[in-house]
Protein backbone atom coordinates (compact mmCIF):
# COMPACT_ATOMS: atom_id res chain seq x y z
CA UNK A 1 0.00 0.00 0.00
CA UNK A 2 3.07 2.22 0.36
CA UNK A 3 6.46 1.71 -1.20
CA UNK A 4 9.49 4.35 -0.41
CA UNK A 5 12.21 3.18 -3.32
CA UNK A 6 15.73 5.14 -2.15
CA UNK A 7 13.95 8.60 -1.12
CA UNK A 8 15.98 11.06 -0.37
CA UNK A 9 14.88 14.05 1.43
CA UNK A 10 17.45 17.46 1.90
CA UNK A 11 16.30 20.83 4.03
CA UNK A 12 19.59 22.57 2.82
CA UNK A 13 22.47 20.55 3.64
CA UNK A 14 20.51 18.35 6.42
CA UNK A 15 19.92 15.20 4.49
CA UNK A 16 16.72 13.89 6.76
CA UNK A 17 15.61 10.78 4.68
CA UNK A 18 18.66 8.77 2.95
CA UNK A 19 17.83 6.46 0.40
CA UNK A 20 15.29 5.56 2.34
CA UNK A 21 13.36 2.28 1.20
CA UNK A 22 10.35 0.57 2.47
CA UNK A 23 6.40 -0.91 2.14
CA UNK A 24 3.62 -1.07 4.11
CA UNK A 25 1.14 -4.14 3.09
CA UNK A 26 -2.43 -2.80 3.02
CA UNK A 27 -4.38 -3.40 6.18
CA UNK A 28 -0.31 -3.30 7.67
CA UNK A 29 -0.43 -1.44 11.61
CA UNK A 30 3.36 0.00 11.24
CA UNK A 31 4.87 1.37 13.81
CA UNK A 32 7.69 4.45 13.62
CA UNK A 33 9.75 4.75 16.87
CA UNK A 34 13.32 6.82 16.98
CA UNK A 35 15.46 9.63 18.75
CA UNK A 36 13.90 13.11 17.98
CA UNK A 37 15.26 14.64 14.75
CA UNK A 38 15.26 11.31 13.11
CA UNK A 39 12.67 11.53 10.15
CA UNK A 40 9.56 10.47 11.59
CA UNK A 41 7.45 13.30 11.11
CA UNK A 42 9.01 14.04 7.52
CA UNK A 43 8.25 10.51 6.88
CA UNK A 44 4.75 11.20 7.34
CA UNK A 45 4.44 14.74 5.80
CA UNK A 46 6.51 13.23 2.80
CA UNK A 47 3.43 10.93 2.51
CA UNK A 48 0.77 13.40 2.74
CA UNK A 49 2.21 15.50 0.21
CA UNK A 50 3.31 18.07 2.69
CA UNK A 51 6.90 17.78 2.07
CA UNK A 52 8.22 17.36 -1.63
CA UNK A 53 11.32 14.42 -1.90
CA UNK A 54 14.70 15.46 -3.27
CA UNK A 55 15.12 11.93 -4.84
CA UNK A 56 13.65 8.61 -5.01
CA UNK A 57 10.08 7.76 -5.69
CA UNK A 58 7.10 7.42 -3.06
CA UNK A 59 3.90 4.91 -4.41
CA UNK A 60 0.57 4.56 -2.55
CA UNK A 61 -1.94 1.92 -3.54
CA UNK A 62 0.72 0.89 -6.63
CA UNK A 63 0.38 4.10 -8.11
CA UNK A 64 3.22 6.99 -7.72
CA UNK A 65 2.78 9.81 -5.41
CA UNK A 66 5.85 11.82 -5.52
CA UNK A 67 5.96 11.55 -9.47
CA UNK A 68 3.49 10.82 -12.53
CA UNK A 69 3.75 8.86 -15.63
CA UNK A 70 4.29 10.86 -18.78
CA UNK A 71 4.82 8.81 -21.87
CA UNK A 72 7.48 5.91 -20.78
CA UNK A 73 9.09 7.00 -17.80
CA UNK A 74 8.15 9.48 -14.57
CA UNK A 75 8.26 12.86 -13.78
CA UNK A 76 8.09 14.29 -10.52
CA UNK A 77 4.19 14.92 -9.58
CA UNK A 78 2.30 18.27 -10.31
CA UNK A 79 0.04 19.92 -8.11
CA UNK A 80 -3.41 18.26 -10.11
CA UNK A 81 -1.53 14.45 -9.64
CA UNK A 82 -1.04 15.33 -5.82
CA UNK A 83 -4.49 16.29 -5.41
CA UNK A 84 -5.74 12.99 -6.91
CA UNK A 85 -3.65 10.67 -4.86
CA UNK A 86 -3.64 12.26 -1.30
CA UNK A 87 -7.30 11.97 -1.23
CA UNK A 88 -6.12 8.46 -0.13
CA UNK A 89 -4.28 9.34 2.60
CA UNK A 90 -5.32 10.98 5.82
CA UNK A 91 -3.76 12.18 8.61
CA UNK A 92 -3.91 13.29 12.02
CA UNK A 93 -2.21 15.64 14.09
CA UNK A 94 -0.73 15.99 17.50
CA UNK A 95 -2.37 19.60 17.48
CA UNK A 96 -5.41 18.39 16.15
CA UNK A 97 -6.13 21.25 13.72
CA UNK A 98 -9.49 21.55 14.00
CA UNK A 99 -10.63 24.38 11.76
CA UNK A 100 -11.43 27.16 14.80
CA UNK A 101 -14.47 28.66 12.68
CA UNK A 102 -16.34 25.77 12.22
CA UNK A 103 -18.71 23.14 14.25
CA UNK A 104 -17.53 19.55 15.08
CA UNK A 105 -20.19 18.57 12.03
CA UNK A 106 -18.84 21.07 9.87
CA UNK A 107 -15.05 20.51 10.43
CA UNK A 108 -15.60 16.22 9.21
CA UNK A 109 -17.94 17.51 6.57
CA UNK A 110 -15.79 19.90 4.64
CA UNK A 111 -13.55 17.93 3.15
CA UNK A 112 -16.08 15.21 1.44
CA UNK A 113 -17.73 18.02 0.54
CA UNK A 114 -15.39 20.00 -1.34
CA UNK A 115 -12.52 17.60 -2.23
CA UNK A 116 -14.88 14.51 -2.81
CA UNK A 117 -17.92 16.63 -4.47
CA UNK A 118 -20.60 14.29 -1.73
CA UNK A 119 -23.62 16.11 -1.39
CA UNK A 120 -24.06 17.94 1.68
CA UNK A 121 -26.71 15.72 3.09
CA UNK A 122 -24.91 12.32 2.17
CA UNK A 123 -21.60 13.82 4.04
CA UNK A 124 -23.56 14.77 6.91
CA UNK A 125 -25.01 11.28 7.30
CA UNK A 126 -21.65 9.75 6.71
CA UNK A 127 -20.04 12.08 9.80
CA UNK A 128 -23.12 11.58 11.91
CA UNK A 129 -22.35 7.86 11.87
CA UNK A 130 -18.64 8.55 12.47
CA UNK A 131 -19.28 10.90 15.37
CA UNK A 132 -21.28 8.39 16.97
CA UNK A 133 -18.63 5.84 16.31
CA UNK A 134 -16.14 8.22 18.12
CA UNK A 135 -18.65 8.79 20.98
CA UNK A 136 -19.28 12.79 20.16
CA UNK A 137 -22.55 12.61 17.98
CA UNK A 138 -24.53 14.58 20.67
CA UNK A 139 -21.39 17.63 20.20
CA UNK A 140 -21.99 17.77 16.65
CA UNK A 141 -23.27 21.71 16.45
CA UNK A 142 -20.75 22.41 19.27
CA UNK A 143 -17.44 24.46 18.66
CA UNK A 144 -14.45 22.57 18.63
CA UNK A 145 -12.97 24.96 21.79
CA UNK A 146 -15.52 23.81 24.28
CA UNK A 147 -14.29 20.38 23.55
CA UNK A 148 -11.74 18.68 26.15
CA UNK A 149 -8.18 17.95 24.44
CA UNK A 150 -9.60 14.64 24.11
CA UNK A 151 -12.88 14.79 22.45
CA UNK A 152 -11.26 17.29 19.98
CA UNK A 153 -8.57 14.91 18.68
CA UNK A 154 -11.34 12.56 18.26
CA UNK A 155 -13.22 15.01 16.09
CA UNK A 156 -10.02 14.98 14.44
CA UNK A 157 -10.29 11.13 14.01
CA UNK A 158 -13.77 11.64 12.26
CA UNK A 159 -12.58 13.82 9.91
CA UNK A 160 -9.72 11.95 9.03
CA UNK A 161 -11.98 8.87 8.19
CA UNK A 162 -14.60 10.88 6.57
CA UNK A 163 -12.47 11.43 3.44
CA UNK A 164 -12.57 7.08 3.62
CA UNK A 165 -8.44 6.63 3.56
CA UNK A 166 -6.78 4.03 2.31
CA UNK A 167 -3.57 4.65 4.86
CA UNK A 168 -4.24 7.07 7.46
CA UNK A 169 -0.82 8.63 9.20
CA UNK A 170 -1.11 9.08 13.02
CA UNK A 171 1.92 11.42 14.37
CA UNK A 172 2.21 11.86 17.75
CA UNK A 173 -1.74 11.81 18.41
CA UNK A 174 -1.51 11.98 22.03
CA UNK A 175 1.35 13.98 23.38
CA UNK A 176 -0.67 17.00 23.65
CA UNK A 177 -3.62 15.21 25.72
CA UNK A 178 -4.00 15.40 29.28
CA UNK A 179 -2.62 11.90 30.63
CA UNK A 180 -6.39 10.68 31.56
CA UNK A 181 -7.52 11.64 27.82
CA UNK A 182 -4.73 9.13 26.34
CA UNK A 183 -6.41 6.20 27.33
CA UNK A 184 -9.76 6.75 25.04
CA UNK A 185 -8.29 8.11 22.20
CA UNK A 186 -5.83 5.27 22.21
CA UNK A 187 -9.03 2.81 22.68
CA UNK A 188 -10.65 4.07 19.60
CA UNK A 189 -7.49 3.90 17.45
CA UNK A 190 -7.18 0.70 18.51
CA UNK A 191 -10.35 -0.51 17.78
CA UNK A 192 -10.45 1.21 14.22
CA UNK A 193 -7.61 -0.42 13.17
CA UNK A 194 -9.36 -3.64 14.23
CA UNK A 195 -12.73 -3.07 12.56
CA UNK A 196 -11.16 -1.44 9.34
CA UNK A 197 -9.27 -2.54 6.25
CA UNK A 198 -7.01 0.79 6.85
CA UNK A 199 -3.07 0.70 6.55
CA UNK A 200 -1.68 2.62 9.36
CA UNK A 201 1.82 4.74 9.88
CA UNK A 202 1.71 5.85 13.11
CA UNK A 203 4.18 7.55 15.26
CA UNK A 204 3.91 7.21 18.92
CA UNK A 205 5.79 7.34 22.33
CA UNK A 206 3.21 4.82 23.83
CA UNK A 207 4.91 1.68 23.75
CA UNK A 208 2.33 -0.05 25.22
CA UNK A 209 0.02 0.52 22.82
CA UNK A 210 2.85 0.05 19.71
CA UNK A 211 3.26 -3.27 21.12
CA UNK A 212 -0.06 -3.98 20.97
CA UNK A 213 -1.52 -2.59 18.04
CA UNK A 214 1.00 -2.47 15.35
CA UNK A 215 2.14 -5.71 13.11
CA UNK A 216 5.67 -4.25 12.44
CA UNK A 217 7.94 -1.50 14.26
CA UNK A 218 10.41 0.00 12.12
CA UNK A 219 13.49 2.15 14.21
CA UNK A 220 14.72 4.93 12.75
CA UNK A 221 17.75 6.97 13.36
CA UNK A 222 19.30 9.41 11.20
CA UNK A 223 17.19 9.39 8.64
CA UNK A 224 17.60 5.22 7.98
CA UNK A 225 15.71 2.32 9.30
CA UNK A 226 17.97 0.72 11.70
CA UNK A 227 15.69 -2.37 12.08
CA UNK A 228 12.85 -3.51 12.15
CA UNK A 229 10.40 -6.39 13.48
CA UNK A 230 7.47 -7.54 14.97
CA UNK A 231 6.70 -5.57 18.12
CA UNK A 232 7.27 -8.70 20.68
CA UNK A 233 11.09 -9.14 19.17
CA UNK A 234 11.72 -5.20 18.94
CA UNK A 235 10.59 -4.05 22.04
CA UNK A 236 12.19 -7.79 23.98
CA UNK A 237 14.95 -8.04 22.19
CA UNK A 238 16.50 -5.90 19.69
CA UNK A 239 19.13 -6.65 17.72
CA UNK A 240 21.59 -3.01 17.44
CA UNK A 241 22.50 -1.08 20.11
CA UNK A 242 20.76 2.00 19.29
CA UNK A 243 17.23 0.21 19.74
CA UNK A 244 18.30 -0.58 22.53
CA UNK A 245 19.07 2.66 24.23
CA UNK A 246 16.17 4.13 23.11
CA UNK A 247 14.00 2.01 24.30
CA UNK A 248 15.62 2.68 27.74
CA UNK A 249 15.72 6.03 27.38
CA UNK A 250 12.12 6.08 25.97
CA UNK A 251 10.83 3.43 29.06
CA UNK A 252 12.77 5.20 31.66
CA UNK A 253 11.22 8.33 31.46
CA UNK A 254 7.80 7.21 32.17
N1 LIG B 1 10.37 22.34 7.06
C1 LIG B 1 11.61 22.07 7.49
N2 LIG B 1 12.65 22.86 7.16
C2 LIG B 1 13.90 22.60 7.58
N3 LIG B 1 14.24 21.53 8.32
C3 LIG B 1 13.26 20.70 8.68
C4 LIG B 1 11.90 20.92 8.29
N4 LIG B 1 11.13 19.91 8.79
C5 LIG B 1 11.99 19.12 9.47
N5 LIG B 1 13.25 19.58 9.41
C6 LIG B 1 14.44 18.92 10.01
O1 LIG B 1 14.41 17.57 9.65
C7 LIG B 1 14.88 16.75 10.72
C8 LIG B 1 13.85 15.68 11.02
O2 LIG B 1 12.70 16.29 11.57
P1 LIG B 1 11.39 15.49 11.91
O3 LIG B 1 10.39 16.47 12.37
O4 LIG B 1 11.02 14.62 10.76
O5 LIG B 1 11.88 14.56 13.10
P2 LIG B 1 11.04 13.61 14.06
O6 LIG B 1 11.68 12.28 14.01
O7 LIG B 1 9.60 13.70 13.76
O8 LIG B 1 11.34 14.26 15.51
P3 LIG B 1 10.38 14.40 16.80
O9 LIG B 1 10.42 13.05 17.49
O10 LIG B 1 11.05 15.46 17.62
O11 LIG B 1 9.01 14.79 16.35
C9 LIG B 1 15.20 17.69 11.85
O12 LIG B 1 16.59 17.93 11.83
C10 LIG B 1 14.43 18.94 11.51
O13 LIG B 1 15.05 20.08 12.02
MG1 LIG C 1 7.95 14.40 14.79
Amino acid sequence: MVRFENVIKRFGDNEVCRELSFTVAPGEFVTLIGPSGSGKTTILRLLMTLERVTSGLIEVGGEPLSHMPRGKGLVPADEKHLRKVRKRIGMVFQQFNLFPNMDVLRNVTEAPVHVLGESRDAAEAHAMALLEMVGLADRAREHPTRLSGGQQQRVAIARALAMRPDVLLLDEVTSALDPELVAGVLALLRKIASTTDITFLCVTHEMGFAREVSDRVMMFDAGRVVEEGTPDVLFTDPGHERTRAFLHAVLDRR
